[in-house]
């Protein structure tokens, strides 16, 4: 099959989504290549209309084992006349659970075709140490050859429509949706109102005229606003999100390896 154009879309609110995916769609140099930035709030309220002859990667972080609840609205805008469709979920070496089902639920009733999967590790959003430093130059080069062998592959399939790509996971969802947290975003008094953390909340939860006002059945704790306050001002609730980095701490020890499969 001849494809005419590839695109890349992610929600990444650490970043490392974003690394992973990038490194895959590099293998399709030679194509017209765009990506879709759906931590965006503003993106994810655009439709996007995909052509049999147009690839789509998409990637999302593991929450709670599930897609993010924001991508789950946004993939209600998109369609494909056939597209085929490339699924990537990130995770901080617990587990994906059923993120990649989720996934592949989402886009297959609306006109796309999986033809390939795969599973990264990336260092945990709640726990540095937690496959820290991931994706790392070794993950990199596996996200490369899995594009590369994607590449191949749509290259010499003749039509998508009678693949059944296999992904991890279970439907009805083993993990309910992500609910109640023990823990939300604090602000203490360093805080110089500069508006970042409003800026780049993924799900504007923070009110931009007053940082502190912080709406928290919005929030996903994705942990964005902790990380661009220049003056330290925000946290998570001290002993509940020390007593969830205890539980998680357990997991750090083993180096989970990463997967892929393509139809
Ligand atoms: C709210 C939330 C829930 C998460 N749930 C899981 C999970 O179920 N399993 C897991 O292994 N990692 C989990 N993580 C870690 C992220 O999946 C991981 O750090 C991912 O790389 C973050 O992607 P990003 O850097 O693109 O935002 C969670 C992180 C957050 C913020
Ligand atoms: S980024 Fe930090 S300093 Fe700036 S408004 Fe937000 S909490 Fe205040
Ligand atoms: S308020 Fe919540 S959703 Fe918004 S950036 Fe902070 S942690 Fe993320």
């Amino acid at each position: 099959m001849q494809l005419l154009k590839v695109y890349y879309a992610y929600f990444s609110p650490g970043n490392t989504t974003e690394k992973v995916l990038s490194r895959i769609a590099s293998s399709f140099e030679n194509y017209p290549v765009e990506s879709i930035n759906l931590t965006s709030y503003d993106e994810r309220q655009q439709e996007h209309h995909f052509k049999e002859n147009e690839l789509l990667i998409i990637g999302v972080p593991a929450y709670g084992g599930r897609v993010p609840v924001p991508v789950v609205d946004a993939l209600s805008r998109f369609s494909g006349l056939n597209t085929p469709v490339v699924l990537v979920a990130t995770y901080g070496n617990r587990d994906i659970d059923d993120t990649l089902m989720e996934l592949k639920k989402n886009v297959t009733d609306k006109g796309f075709i999986p033809v390939g999967a795969a599973s990264f590790v990336c260092q945990h959003t709640f726990l540095k140490e937690c496959a820290e430093g991931r994706p790392d130059e070794e993950d990199l080069k596996m996200a490369k050859e899995f594009g590369d062998k994607l590449k191949e592959r749509l290259r010499l399939l003749v039509t998508y429509d009678t693949s059944n790509l296999e992904v991890p996971g279970s439907f009805p969802y083993t993990k309910p949706p992500m609910g109640e947290f023990p823990f939300k975003v604090e602000t203490n008094d360093y805080c110089i109102y500069c508006m970042l953390c409003a800026d780049v909340c993924p799900v504007k939860a923070i009110s931009d005229s007053n940082p502190k006002d912080i709406d928290n059945s919005k929030c996903l704790r994705c942990g964005s606003c902790l990380r661009i306050c220049p003056t330290q001002a925000k946290s998570f609730t001290e002993e509940p999100f020390k007593a969830l980095q205890q539980k998680l701490a357990p997991l750090c020890g083993i180096r989970k390896e990463n997967w892929y499969t393509i139809v």
